[in-house]
Parts: structure tokens; C-alpha cells; sequence
């Protein structure tokens, strides 16, 4: 079960007018604004990567818990670097000694992975007290110059900390439905850089390492992938739609949200995001909203709460869960530590 919260938030916030005259985009306010909901979004500024956010969110979620996790795992798809993975060096920032560590790449369904992935580890007994982070900092894979994604991403991470618990204690993990479809892999990409095409090889100009993404075909699978797994993992809690009290989704765009809510027939009063001021920060859009004061003081511990989520992959997933009693903590970017390069 859930027993901390934490996150952090890089302390830039940009407005629409201020992606648009930095990229020189032709579009405007109102279009951003009215086709995704999106008003701001954070940025890190140069030099801070998803390391020194997320070793800040995971600090906080320990504060939050109280309680020296025995395990980290990082759900990113901007890692620090394309090799190693980042989570041993959060966990050895955190002081953790030499817990396992590990990234999961599922890009916006990462959180989703991840919090099943370290939920089975602990029954397993591979673990007691699981980090689970979700991390992302797409500002430094976007094309600034792109229409079609340059005004959606946000940067951020948020963490949780989980223990042993009896099913009945808010914040109980109880219901999952995963999935995927490779069929999609081109949908939302960062061609360069892996072992396909290696970085090493000379590259027309940035192209095949910024990130594209097919919007309109991805918006018809992320409606649909996400109203079928969450009506699965309802099913599986014995959960009817109009009980349960947070709705919380994958912050992508407004107009999907809405669709997918509408469809499960979930009411306005329990919808909860951060979308208008955060735009989309991928895998730890879910963690953040989670970890949001207002939202934390809205909805009550134990409450039924259905998360669900897509991305890449193409990946998809819902979770059935309560409402942790967790207080979420907030805490600054860390700064990188010094190197002697
Ligand atoms: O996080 C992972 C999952 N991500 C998502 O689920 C995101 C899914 N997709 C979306 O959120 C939306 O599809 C977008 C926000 C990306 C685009 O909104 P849309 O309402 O689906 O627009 P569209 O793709 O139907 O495009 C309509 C037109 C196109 O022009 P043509 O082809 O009709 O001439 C686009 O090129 O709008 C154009 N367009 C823009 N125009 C002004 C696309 N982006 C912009 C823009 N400003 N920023």
C-alpha cells in the first residue's frame, strides 16, 4: 500500500505565448489552449536533468512515508543518459547503499508499470519498501520548432513509497489491467539513438532525436485504450463506475479526458488533473496529480480511486486502488552533483 507521497516541480513556468514566440510556432494561444487544455507548463533549466528531479521527488516521498526505502525503481523515458539506467544513481543520491535499482520505460504508462511492477516485487518478498518514481523531463527531447508537440509537454516527477498492508488500508493497491501494441511503435518516437539507429552514426541534422509524435491517430487509441482497461480493472474490483470517488488520468489532453470520463460515466466533482497548468509530463503526470495539495485535501483516505493511463509503445494500463492517508511532500529540484569534468 501507499504510504508516501512526494514530488518536485522545476520552479520555471512558461505560458502558451512564451513556447510559441521561442519556437517561432504558427499557432496561438487560443488553439493550444482550447484543443488541449493547456495553459502552462514547468521547464528545467539548463544543466538539470530527470536525475535531479526525481532523487528530489523520492526524497520527499520518503519524508512523506517516513521510512528508508529497500528498492528503487524509475519509471522515465528521458533518463539522465541512454546508458546506465538513472535509478541507481537516485537511490545512491538518496543514500540508500546499494539497493537494487532499476528504469522502466513505458513512457506515459510508466507510472502505471512501475507501481504494479514494485507492488508484485513486494508480495514476491523481493522487497518491503519499494520507491516507485515517475519521472520525465521532455524539454530535452522536444523540437521547440514543432507545432504538433512542442506546446503539449511539461517537465516534473513525483514518487511513492510503499509498504506491506492489509487489502482493506487506504491507499491498497487491488486491481490492475496492462497492456500493449508494438503495431504502434512509430505513433509517439524517438527514432535516434538506441541500437537501430546509434548515435555514433553520422545524422542528418536533429531530426531522428527529437521527438514526434502522430497526434491525431494517437488520440483515437488513447480514448479507446484507456476506457477499455479501466472498464477491465472496474470489472475486476466489482467497482460500478459511478463509485468511484478520484478518476485520476494520464494528463494528455483535456479533450481526452473528458471523453474517456464521460464514456465510464464518471462524474465532474470526482475528475482530478493539472493538466491547464502542468501540460503533459508524461510519466509522472499520474504521481503529480496524486501528490497535488488540493487534490490530497479533496478526496478522502480509503476512498475508491481508479487511475489509468497511455503512452508510447504503444502502452496502456488502469489501476484500481484507495485513496492513501499519506500526506504528499513537496521538495525543490536537487542540484546535479559537481563532476570533475
Ligand atoms: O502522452 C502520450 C499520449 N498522448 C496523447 O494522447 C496526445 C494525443 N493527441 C492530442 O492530444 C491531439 O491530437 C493534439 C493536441 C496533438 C492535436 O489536436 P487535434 O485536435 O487532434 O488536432 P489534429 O491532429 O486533428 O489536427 C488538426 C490540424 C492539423 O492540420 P491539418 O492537417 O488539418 O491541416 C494540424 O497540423 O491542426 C494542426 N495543428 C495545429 N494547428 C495549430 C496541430 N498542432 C497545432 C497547433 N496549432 N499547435
Amino acid at each position: 500500500m501507499i504510504t508516501g507521497i512526494g514530488s518536485c516541480l522545476p520552479a520555471h513556468s512558461l505560458d502558451n505565448d512564451e513556447v510559441i514566440r521561442t519556437g517561432a510556432l504558427d499557432t496561438t494561444d487560443e488553439w493550444i489552449r482550447t484543443r488541449t487544455g493547456i495553459t502552462r507548463r514547468r521547464r528545467v533549466t539548463p544543466g538539470t536533468a530527470t536525475g535531479d528531479l526525481a532523487t528530489a521527488a523520492g526524497r520527499a516521498a520518503m519524508t512523506s512515508a517516513g521510512l528508508r526505502p529497500d528498492l528503487v525503481l524509475l519509471a522515465t523515458t528521458t533518463p539522465d543518459r541512454p546508458c546506465p539506467a538513472t535509478a541507481p544513481a537516485v537511490a545512491h543520491r538518496l543514500g540508500l547503499g546499494e539497493v537494487p535499482a532499476f528504469d522502466l520505460a513505458a513512457v506515459c504508462s510508466g507510472f502505471l508499470y512501475g507501481l504494479v511492477t514494485a507492488t508484485a516485487l513486494l508480495r514476491a518478498g523481493v522487497c518491503r519498501t519499494p520507491l516507485v518514481i515517475g519521472a520525465d523531463t521532455y524539454s530535452a527531447i522536444i523540437d521547440p520548432h514543432d507545432r504538433d508537440t512542442a506546446a503539449l509537454f511539461g517537465d516534473g516527477a513525483a514518487a511513492v513509497v510503499l509498504t506491506p498492508g492489509p487489502a482493506d488500508a487506504p491507499g491498497s493497491v487491488l486491481h490492475a489491467a496492462l497492456g500493449s501494441d508494438g503495431s504502434g511503435e512509430e505513433l509517439i518516437t524517438v527514432p535516434g539513438g538506441g541500437s537501430r539507429h546509434p548515435a555514433r552514426l553520422p545524422q542528418p541534422l536533429r531530426e531522428p532525436h527529437s521527438f514526434r509524435m502522430r497526434g491525431r491517430e494517437v488520440y483515437a487509441h488513447a480514448v479507446r485504450r484507456m476506457t477499455g482497461s479501466a472498464r477491465t480493472v472496474l470489472d475486476l474490483a466489482g467497482w460500478p463506475a459511478g463509485t468511484v470517488e478520484a478518476f485520476v488520468a494520464h494528463q494528455a489532453n483535456q479533450r481526452i479526458l473528458d471523453s474517456v470520463a464521460d464514456r465510464l460515466g464518471i462524474g465532474d466533482r470526482n475528475r482530478f488533473g493539472n493538466i491547464d497548468r502542468l501540460g503533459n509530463t508524461a510519466a509522472a503526470s499520474i504521481p503529480l496529480v496524486m501528490a497535488d495539495p488540493e487534490v490530497h485535501a479533496a478526496v478522502r483516505p480509503g476512498a475508491r480511486t481508479l487511475l489509468t493511463a497511455f503512452g508510447g509503445g504503444l502502452t496502456w494500463g488502469s489501476i484500481a486502488l484507495t485513496w492513501p492517508t499519506a500526506v504528499p511532500h513537496r521538495l525543490p529540484v536537487e542540484q546535479p552533483p559537481a563532476t570533475d569534468t
